[in-house]
């Protein structure tokens, strides 16, 4: 586990090699398996394999061309309506982080099995909204693009732990 974890990186240059429907699902049912307020699963995932949504996807994220050459590209959504139940802050907190610990297992999965993917957060998000099709109360949290890496993908730096770290009290 721990491994598999050291060893994730993003990555953003993909084979043109296909990505297996099984792969994909069984890293959506794993992504499912995260925590989430209540276990109400206020997340969904969209699946993309179509050149022209991904094209209109890779737009609405700044021209990140990575989204438009990945051989899918997996929209994780938060469910305003699924998290209903717990108000505001269902609505304003809990949706957004069933959504990313999703994308965590997902991740996490995917290079457990020798595929690379990468968290794109930096999107419009009436852009993407309008190009998925997405209803009101579903809102795209994280564009996934997955595929066989073609880069090893740099091993960033994280800060010295005990620089995020406090004890007891801030
Ligand atoms: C919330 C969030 C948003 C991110 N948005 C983007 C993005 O828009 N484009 C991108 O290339 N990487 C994006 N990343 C990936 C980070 O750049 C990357 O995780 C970070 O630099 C650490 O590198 P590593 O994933 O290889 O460990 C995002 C990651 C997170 C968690």
């Amino acid at each position: 586990m721990a491994d598999c974890i050291e060893g994730r990186t993003s990555v953003r240059v993909y084979k043109p090699d296909p990505v297996s429907e099984e792969i994909v699902n069984e890293g959506l049912r794993l992504a499912n398996l995260a925590p989430s307020a209540g276990n109400l699963q206020a997340r969904d995932f969209i699946v993309v394999r179509d050149a022209a949504v991904k094209k209109d996807l890779m737009r609405a994220a700044y021209a990140q061309e990575f989204i438009r050459t990945a051989p899918v590209v997996v929209v994780f959504c938060a469910n305003l309506e699924r998290i209903a139940h717990y108000g505001e802050r269902g609505r304003e907190l809990y949706c957004l982080q069933d959504a990313a610990a999703a994308v965590q297992n997902f991740s996490l999965y995917l290079h457990s099995k020798g595929l690379g993917s990468v968290w794109v957060g930096a999107f419009d998000e009436a852009k993407a909204a309008a190009v998925l099709g997405t209803p009101d109360h579903v809102r795209p949290v994280a564009i996934v693009p997955v595929g066989y890496p073609a880069e090893k993908g740099l091993k960033r730096k994280r800060l010295p732990t005990q620089e995020l770290v406090h004890r007891d009290r801030w």
